[in-house]
């Protein structure tokens, strides 16, 4: 698995991140769960993304149950966490309405109970989850920075950011933020054509991709006949499976785009290394482009 650069910082991301979202969701065990990391870095998959919330707040605690009875592991990845979104959850019975927070007080507290979750000392990459309508860029830039002087976090980032919104948050900041986190997939293809992965290409921001397969929609039942056929003919001519065709297919992005995988299942985790199997050329990447979108391009 190759290794993406990040232009403002010495960190390096794998090709593909493992996403823990939907951890919780299999109901695992410490050595189910060890079972999957060990599953991604023998593959060389060593960036894993988190959020203080997934899992209604549990899915740091059970993947930092894995570190601390396997204390090697965490010197092997980087941890990528992200806050922000305040759910009505059991667990804070106050709220009365989902928010976001973004001041210096919340991410601090956040950030601090992510680490204790995680078993670790520090987050490689912090990202605020989703833009703030009332973030006080000015409080929530000198935060950021605060934290990667304080040695909590080595970079920042945010996630779900329009172009205006991280120029406007960089623009307060001393650090440089190193990625943008969206939504990005065969059925999800706005980033492609309204300028944003453009612009973070122009700002050496690194786009991860989130729900890579449009969080499982590739293997519906009712998938559109053209996406399929085509999906089928790759498979066939490639001996491969639409996985990694849809994974490759965002690789081939000239913006470097790292998709971030969320399968709970232990044999779909251990074939990831096959996404370098598949070879697409133009037409075939514009084929698929076209299939998904359901009409021809202009
Ligand atoms: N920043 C944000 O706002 C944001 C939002 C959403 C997600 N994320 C991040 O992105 C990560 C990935 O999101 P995602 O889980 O939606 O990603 P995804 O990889 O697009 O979708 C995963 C889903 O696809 C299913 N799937 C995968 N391969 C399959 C196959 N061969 N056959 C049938 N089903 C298959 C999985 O089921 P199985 O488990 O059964 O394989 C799982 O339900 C998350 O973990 C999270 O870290 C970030």
């Amino acid at each position: 698995m190759k290794r993406i650069n990040t232009l403002h910082s010495d960190i390096t991301f794998s090709e593909l991140a493992y996403g823990v979202w939907r951890l919780a969701e299999s109901q695992p065990t410490t050595s189910s769960t060890e079972a999957k990391i060990q599953a991604c870095l023998d593959q060389g998959i060593t960036t894993f993304d988190h959020a203080d919330i997934y899992g209604d707040y549990q899915c740091e605690q059970l993947f930092g149950d894995a570190l601390k009875a396997n204390p090697s592991l965490r010197s092997q990845m980087e941890l990528v966490s992200k806050c922000d979104i305040a759910l009505i959850s059991e667990k804070y019975p106050q709220r009365r309405v989902k928010y976001y927070d973004t001041s210096r007080k919340y991410i601090f507290q956040q950030v601090e109970q992510s680490l204790k979750h995680l078993n670790s000392d520090y987050l490689d990459t912090l990202l605020i989850h989703r833009p703030d309508p009332l973030m006080d860029v000015e409080e929530t830039g000198a935060a950021l920075d605060d934290l990667i002087k304080q040695g909590l976090v080595r970079t920042a980032g945010v996630s779900n950011f329009s172009v205006w919104q991280w120029k406007l948050l960089q623009s307060k900041m001393t650090n440089r933020l190193i990625t943008n986190q969206i939504e990005i997939n065969l059925f999800e293809q706005s980033s492609l054509w309204d300028g944003t992965l453009e612009a973070m290409q122009l700002d050496q921001l690194l786009p991860m991709a989130w729900s890579p397969l449009a969080g499982g929609q590739l293997f519906n039942q009712s998938l559109n006949p053209e996406l399929e056929s085509v999906l089928k003919r790759i498979e066939q001519n490639q001996h491969c499976q639409r996985e990694h065709i849809a994974l490759a297919w965002l690789r081939m992005h000239p913006a470097n785009i790292l998709p971030i995988v969320g399968t709970n299942n232990l044999d779909r985790i251990k074939a990831l290394h096959q996404v370098n199997n598949v070879e697409l050329d133009r037409e075939t990447w514009f084929e698929l482009l076209t299939a998904a979108k359901g009409s021809e391009i202009p």
